[in-house]
C-alpha cells in the first residue's frame, strides 16, 4: 500500500526537480528574459547588420561603442563569450539581469555606468545582434 503511493511521489518529485534543474541551466547560460529557445541565426547579414547599427546608435550609443568600454562594456567582442540568447535576454531585461544573474551582477562591479532599460523589442535586440556578429567576424562597421 506505502509503495504504490510512494512511487508516484518520488517520480514526480524527481520530475519536479529535472524540470527546475532544467530552468536554471538555461537562466545560467543565456540569461533571464524573453528568449527562452534557441536563436536560429543564418549567415551573417550585412542588411540587418546596418538596421542593427542605427538601433545601436540611437539607443544604445550613449553607454557603449563597439571598441572601447565606456560607461558600459564595448561590444564589439561579446558574441565570443556569451551566447546569443544572453545578449538579446541582457539587451532587453538589463535590470533583471544585472540584480540577478551573476553576470551581470560581475558587470554591474566592473562598469560604472547603470544599463536602463532602453524599451527596444526582441526583434531589435536581435538587429543589434546581427551587428555584434558582423563587427565581431569583419572588424569593421557594415556599410563601409
Ligand atoms: C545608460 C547606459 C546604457 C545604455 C543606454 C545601454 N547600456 Fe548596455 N550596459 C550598460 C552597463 C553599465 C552594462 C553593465 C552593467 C549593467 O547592466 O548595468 C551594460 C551591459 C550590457 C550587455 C552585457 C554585456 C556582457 O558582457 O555580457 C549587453 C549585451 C548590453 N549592455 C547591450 C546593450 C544594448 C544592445 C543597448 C541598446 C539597445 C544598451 N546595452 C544600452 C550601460 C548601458
Amino acid at each position: 500500500m506505502k509503495i504504490s503511493y510512494s512511487i508516484p511521489t518520488l517520480f514526480c518529485f524527481l520530475l519536479f526537480i529535472s524540470c527546475t534543474g532544467n530552468g536554471d541551466s538555461w537562466t545560467a547560460e543565456h540569461g533571464y528574459g524573453p528568449v527562452t529557445e534557441t536563436l536560429e541565426l543564418g549567415e551573417i547579414s550585412e542588411s540587418k547588420a546596418l538596421e542593427g547599427a542605427q538601433i545601436f546608435a540611437s539607443y544604445c550609443a550613449a553607454c557603449h561603442t563597439m571598441t572601447a568600454s565606456i560607461s558600459g562594456p564595448a561590444l564589439g567582442r561579446t558574441v565570443n563569450h556569451r551566447t546569443p540568447e544572453f545578449i538579446v535576454n541582457y539587451t532587453v531585461e538589463p535590470r533583471e539581469n544585472r540584480m540577478n544573474h551573476p553576470i551581470g551582477q560581475e558587470l554591474a562591479d566592473q562598469y560604472p555606468g547603470i544599463m536602463t532599460n532602453t524599451g527596444v523589442s526582441v526583434e531589435e535586440a536581435i538587429a543589434v545582434l546581427e551587428y555584434m556578429r558582423f563587427f565581431a567576424e569583419f572588424g569593421e562597421e557594415p556599410g563601409e
